[in-house]
């Protein structure tokens, strides 16, 4: 394990904003982390984890030390004639533990392909996509408590997971290095293709037999032709959350705006922020090389060299014009740093 000094962030960081970091540490093993924290560097700087950087704004230089766990494999902790544990350590890229999975026709991970990311992130915002969410297949995990130095494991009620959150993005936030993430399989086809854009996809492609790999497909081909690929454009997927309101605020903008996009939960109605977002005229829009993306009024994007504080006040404009429109508040997803 070694710290640098000075380190780039911008080829960490799928926003691509241009940051540095004061100190950098790449972790390898739990030796190397019980070793970090008991370093001065440690103990006399704030720290980031940082997996792939594919859900953070960096706002300004991180004046500190920057944790990148890159903890690798997968392996099979147990099996039932119906069910396979799969464990898969942190610092590998999931969207290839998602096809590694469902090329073994191991069901479950199939509607959360082609998300960028890293393992260890997956459970901090409960990644979520076409009607599945992690907390749907996640078993349990390990993660090393930075204040006693010890692993810890969580079951998945323990995670407090909720819509884009879970127990790691509020009380401990920063406390936690996720080292590895169990998820429970099915070895039986049981699939979620509610979204009828994945049904429509699976019809293009002449799926002649519905498989995990078939939906991961489908899916990796819509995720395509709407969200900017990072390589190119930079962003951090959605910037906010779509927001909840209650059935009466629901039904009296419905009175107003007939055409709405909502859908009902347990918890009231949810909108859809990229409805409201094109509906107050933000689409397309471009500031410098901050931008609201042409295929998806909810991903923020730099064309290039945008600040993260022009994104950030991009993001302001966009919540003040929503809620003056919508009376309707906005909340970013994305960490801003
Ligand atoms: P980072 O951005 O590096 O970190 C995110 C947060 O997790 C930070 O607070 C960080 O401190 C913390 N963290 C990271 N690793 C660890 C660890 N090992 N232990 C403890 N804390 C850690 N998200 C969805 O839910 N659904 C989508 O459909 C989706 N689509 C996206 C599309 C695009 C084009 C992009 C760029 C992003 C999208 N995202 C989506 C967001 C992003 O992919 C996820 O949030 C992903 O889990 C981030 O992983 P990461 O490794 O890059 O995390
Ligand atoms: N819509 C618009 N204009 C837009 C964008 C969306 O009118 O510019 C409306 C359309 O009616 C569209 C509907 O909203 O059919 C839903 O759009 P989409 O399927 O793209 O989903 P989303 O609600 O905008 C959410 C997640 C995504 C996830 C997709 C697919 C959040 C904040 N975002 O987006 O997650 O991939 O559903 O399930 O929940 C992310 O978290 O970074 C992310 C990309």
């Amino acid at each position: 394990m070694r710290i640098k000094e000075t380190i780039s962030l911008k080829k960490i960081n799928t926003f691509g904003i241009d940051v540095n970091a004061r100190y950098f540490c790449e972790i390898e093993t739990i030796e190397d982390l019980q070793t970090l924290v008991s370093a001065e560097i440690f103990q006399n700087n704030p720290h980031l984890i940082l997996g792939e950087g594919a859900n953070v704004l960096f706002t300004k230089n991180f004046d500190g030390l920057v944790i990148k766990p890159v903890f690798k494999g997968i392996e099979v902790v147990r099996e039932t004639h119906d069910e396979i544990f799969v464990k898969a350590y942190s610092g590998e890229v999931w969207p290839n533990v998602v096809m590694y999975c469902c090329e073994k026709n191991w069901n479950g991970l199939e509607n959360l392909a082609y998300i960028p990311g890293s393992v260890g992130a997956s459970p901090i915002q409960n990644i979520g996509a076409y009607g599945v969410e992690i907390k749907d297949v996640l078993d349990s995990l390990e993660a090393f408590n930075l204040e006693t130095k010890t692993i810890e494991i969580f079951q998945n009620s323990d995670c407090k997971f909720d819509y884009r959150e879970s127990v790691f993005k509020n009380e401990y936030k920063g406390k936690y290095v996720i080292c590895s993430v169990t998820f429970r399989l099915s070895k039986i086809p049981k699939f979620n293709t509610d979204y009828s854009a994945v049904n429509d996809e699976l019809k293009r492609l002449n799926s002649s037999e519905l498989s995990a790999k078939a939906i991961a497909i489908a899916i990796t081909n819509i995720r395509k032709s709407k969200l900017p690929d990072p390589s190119e454009i930079g962003s951090a997927g959605s910037f906010f959350k779509n927001p909840t309101v209650s059935e009466e605020i629901y039904q009296s903008l419905k009175k107003q705006y007939p055409n709405i996009v909502a859908y009902l939960t347990d918890f009231g109605v949810k909108l859809s922020a990229g409805w409201l977002i094109e509906q107050a005229d933000w689409k397309g829009f471009r500031e410098g090389d901050a931008g609201v993306h042409l295929q998806q009024a909810l991903v923020l994007v730099n064309y290039g060299n945008a600040t993260g504080i022009e994104i950030l006040n991009l993001a302001q404009k966009i919540i003040d014009s929503v809620k003056s429109k919508f009376g309707v508040e906005l909340m970013p997803e994305v960490n801003i740093i």
